[in-house]
């Protein structure tokens, strides 16, 4: 599941008309970057959540024959190649939140579409630098504890109120069992120094959690107090994964990830080269 129907009001004034999961990364958008560690996890079909205007997202992922036509006669083979692939990445189901009530809501939006499956929950927000992609961590995770599993990443104490914070009343290796959630809390008050990432593996009990959980500030049903309900019926389990999560949801970090691939990247690395050269890097 990726939730994709939020505003994108960090990225304002690119976001205005344009999804920010559209917004390109080196060569693709955002979005076939999620879908592809997607896949590469075992992922086998995509339910994306989206708003009204959102369309785009869902159509870059199916196939354009007419497209494909156009580049075959041009003899454009390469380029015919690349759209044949992100159109067939997987099947794609979408699920539609008819207002922006938050990450939980939006969740509970793909309730149908999902069933009573235990599933991969990822935000689009940041790219899995990571062997195995972070989404496959933490499905190896589910299959050796059977729970819900949250990505967790080590933070300085003094950062952990941009997070959401889990507390931890078990460990084993990279493994810890999560007894608590807080939403963004005050460096002194954090319980631990693990903040709450962007990829999810939950059961269905996700579900029943997150109807009974009430809206908090804005009006929006937090994904994290869904969660926090989960725990009073069943274990929650963390993995402190290897590798790194890159920001492209604000405009500071989409240029970061951005330069710091093109320089890891044949096609790319000369033109951010000649960049470094001139500009007194
Ligand atoms: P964010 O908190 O990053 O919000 O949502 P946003 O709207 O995407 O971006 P900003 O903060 O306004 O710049 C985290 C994830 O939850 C989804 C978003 O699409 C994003 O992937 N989301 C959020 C929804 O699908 N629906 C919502 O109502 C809120």
């Amino acid at each position: 599941m990726i939730p994709a129907a939020g505003l994108g009001t960090r990225f304002l004034p690119a976001t205005k008309e344009l999804p920010k999961e559209l917004l390109p990364v080196l060569d693709r958008p955002v979005i076939q970057w999620a879908v592809e560690e997607a896949v590469a996890s075992g992922a086998d079909e995509i339910v994306l959540v989206l708003a009204e205007g959102k369309e785009a997202l869902a159509a870059h992922l199916r196939p354009d024959p007419a497209l494909e036509h156009l580049l075959e006669e041009r003899g454009k083979t390469a380029e015919l190649e690349a759209v044949r692939h992100a159109g067939n990445l997987s099947r794609v189901t979408v699920a539609r939140q008819a207002a922006p009530r938050g990450l939980g809501d939006a969740v509970l939006c793909a309730a149908n579409a999902v069933g009573d499956r235990t599933f991969l929950c990822m935000l689009a927000d940041d790219l899995s630098l990571a062997e195995p992609p972070v989404l496959r961590q933490l499905w190896n995770a589910h299959e050796e504890l059977g729970t819900s599993i949250l990505a967790l990443m080590r933070v300085p104490k003094e950062q952990i109120s941009r997070y959401g914070c889990a507390e931890i009343a078990e460990t084993r290796g990279k493994l810890h069992r999560v007894s608590g959630l807080v939403e963004k809390p005050p460096a002194a008050e954090a319980k631990s120094e693990f903040a709450v990432m962007g990829r999810y593996v939950l059961t269905p009990a996700i579900f029943a959690a997150l109807r009974e959980t009430q809206p908090g500030a804005l009006g929006e049903i937090q994904l994290t107090d869904g969660i926090g309900r989960m725990l009073e019926t069943e274990e929650v389990w963390g993995v402190e994964f290897d590798g790194e999560l890159l920001d492209v949801g604000t405009p500071s970090g989409w240029l970061a990830t951005n330069m710091r691939l093109a320089r890891e990247h044949p096609e790319f690395q000369s033109a951010v080269a000649a960049i470094d050269g001139t500009g007194g890097a």
